[in-house]
């Protein structure tokens, strides 16, 4: 944790070219890190792969303990470790990392009935959704097809929105900005030709957490509770972030991602306005660091001394690499490069694990949830994830 610390305080004295001139990766093309990158994490996740309890999802990796973290398949990260494969084996073709998340795939395939939270989207599109955009197998569209289904019993009318949690001594019907990411899966069934109600969903929720989620200046609230009985908002209110008038950093890259997705999804540009508001308000952040991996909250404590979230910072990069296809001029270019900056910081030595190393993890220094004393500074597995499609990304579009 010192080490992050100290090149924090270092980072936003001296920037960004002398830290790259140290580690080196500056003078690397961007297509051979990111052929690296993905060589890398190949082997990586064959270490990971061997690790992991029968019927449980990895997480993250307790470095004190020597242990990797292993969860129940109902819990919203289940679908990001298969979802991570798919990503490798896209760009290696290798048979072992294909079986490997064809297993994944089938640990978790019974969550397709679930509707015990709002996370469907990101447990069964990351999953199988990249495994269908891979495969073209029927079975992996239908699982989805359930999954939407299931996750839009939780669309509660009276709100215009997919309720998160459950009512609780906390919350009486709490919608969280990540909520944003779940989006993608509706969208998808209506347009391979599913019921077109997914997606009628998908919209009034976004029009809903454009009105309710954000202040002036485009950073956003991480939880908003409605009153069910009156339909109006109850509260605004933080679970993760520093404060519930903060800017929890990654609620601000779900933000970002969710509305450059639902401007893909509808050709909307109030989404594209939006987007580019939340992506100006990360960019020129006093509080970004010069490698622009955000801390844990845009208004933590302790900056330049808190926590970084690597999760953040890949999530971020992924997104504004998608919101430059839609953008011209200074913006895009802007845009490209801040991602290329934070694809670049991610992958040096500072972030991104050794060979056999972090659990077989790939990037360390995440942050889960400070204010609860979870998963902080420790390796997550949806950080890899965003980490590996922004990589594939950039080759995509911008190679
Ligand atoms: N969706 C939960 C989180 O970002 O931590």
């Amino acid at each position: 944790m010192k080490r992050i610390n100290l090149i924090a305080g270092l980072l936003l004295l001296t920037g960004s070219a002398s830290f790259a001139q140290k580690t080196g990766t500056q003078q690397q093309s961007m297509g051979q890190l990111i052929d690296e990158q993905f060589n890398f994490a190949a082997k990586q996740y064959k270490v990971l792969d061997k690790n992991i309890p029968a019927g449980l999802t990895p997480q993250s990796y307790d470095a004190k303990k020597n242990k990797l973290v292993a969860y129940d398949i109902k819990w919203w990260c289940s679908g990001f470790y298969s979802g991570s494969l798919w990503y490798i084996y896209e760009q290696t073709k290798e048979a072992e990392i294909k079986n490997a998340a064809e297993k994944a795939l089938k640990v978790i395939e019974s969550n397709q009935y679930f509707s015990g939270n709002h996370d469907l989207g990101f447990m069964m599109f990351c999953s199988f959704g990249n495994a269908y955009r891979l495969t073209a197998n029927p079975a992996y569209k239908s699982v989805i097809d359930n999954s939407a289904a299931s996750l839009a019993k939780r669309y509660r009318p009276e709100i215009e929105s997919i309720q998160s949690w459950d009512k609780s001594k906390y919350w009486k019907c709490p919608v969280i900005i990540d909520n944003m990411m779940n989006l993608e899966m509706l969208n998808w069934v209506s347009d391979k030709g599913g019921d077109a109600k997914y997606k009628e969903i998908a919209v009034k929720h976004s029009n809903t957490t454009l009105k309710n989620h954000f202040r002036p200046d485009f950073s956003s609230y991480h939880v908003v509770d409605y009153d069910l009985t009156t339909g109006k908002v109850f509260r605004k209110a933080t679970w993760q972030g520093a404060a519930s008038c903060s800017a929890w950093a990654r609620g601000q890259a779900w933000a970002l991602y969710g509305f450059t997705m639902m401007y893909r999804a509808t050709e909307d540009h109030k989404y594209l306005d939006q987007a580019k508001g939340i992506a100006h308000f990360i960019l020129n952040h006093p509080n970004l660091p010069a490698d622009k991996i955000p801390f844990w909250d845009f208004d933590a404590p302790k900056i330049p001394y808190a926590d970084r979230d690597a999760s953040a910072g890949a999530i971020t990069a992924s997104a504004l690499l998608e919101l430059a296809q839609y953008t011209t001029a200074t913006e895009k270019k802007e845009f490209i490069s801040s991602a290329e900056t934070m694809i670049r910081s991610l992958a040096t030595p500072v972030y991104r694990a050794k060979l056999g190393e972090n659990g077989g993890f790939l990037l360390l220094h995440s942050t889960g949830a400070l204010p609860l004393n979870s998963e902080i500074d420790v390796p997550l597995i949806y950080a890899d994830y965003y980490f590996l499609e922004a990589l594939g990304r950039y080759k995509k579009w911008y190679l």
